[in-house]
């Protein structure tokens, strides 16, 4: 079972109901920083993207940018603010109801992908698959952006603690991965912030992926 019980999707939307306690108004400021100082190709995918600020924020830099989550009143929210935007960052700017878990099923290629807070939902086993969808996405060269908890609290429903020795055996090198940096950091949210982690890894095999 998941770790967020029998139906996941059932969950997620009643969190919609309300603001999300991870909807703070704007991207994790650790992700943008992250991004300036590894920047992206695009077209970028943003999965899990809520209510969209991080994919907002990536068109807003002149990347192309796909945000999928599989919560309806999630892409309703972030098609929302795209209506708000300036045209041509409009334009740059796509959000879809989907599988994050199952970026293939897209059938697209990305110059990377950004993850803030998604990984962290699933247990190890599911991440293992989740790793070799990445690379499946990924062009040759093309980076993932993790921002994740690392610590995971004795409640319910909550994400898992995702460590630097869980993230080095998931992207390793044997499986095309070449890390770039991973540190520590703090993931804000509407109640309070959270210790994180957070990671820059370039894909650079080309397996599954069509070169640029
Ligand atoms: C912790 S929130 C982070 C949202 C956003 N990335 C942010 O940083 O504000 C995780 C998001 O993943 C979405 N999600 C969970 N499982 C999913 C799946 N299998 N496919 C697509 N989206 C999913 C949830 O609906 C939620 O919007």
């Amino acid at each position: 079972m998941s770790r967020f019980g029998p139906d996941p999707l059932a969950f997620f939307e009643a969190v919609y109901r309300d603001p999300a306690p991870w909807d703070i108004g704007g991207p994790q400021p650790e992700m943008t920083e992250l991004l300036e100082e590894y920047s992206p190709q695009g077209p970028v995918l943003d999965l899990g993207c809520g209510s969209g600020d991080l994919a907002i924020h990536l068109a807003a830099n002149g990347l192309e940018t796909l945000g999928i989550d599989f919560v309806e009143e999630a892409i309703a929210q972030a098609r929302s603010k795209r209506a708000t935007l300036a045209s041509d960052i409009a334009a740059r700017l796509e959000f879809c109801v989907a599988d994050a878990l199952q970026p293939s099923r897209l059938k697209r290629t990305f110059g990377a992908v950004v993850d803030s807070g998604f990984y962290h939902l699933f247990d190890s086993e599911q991440c293992t698959r989740f790793v070799d969808e990445l690379a499946s996405v990924l062009r040759p060269g093309g980076r993932c952006y993790l921002h994740e908890f690392a610590v995971t609290f004795p409640v319910p429903n909550v994400p898992r603690q995702i460590t630097e020795a869980e993230l080095r055996e998931e992207f390793a090198a044997e499986k095309d991965w070449r890390i770039l940096t991973i540190r520590s950091g703090e993931f804000l949210s509407r109640v309070a912030p959270v210790p994180a982690i957070v990671a820059c890894i370039e894909y650079v095999g080309t397996n599954g992926a069509k070169p640029f």
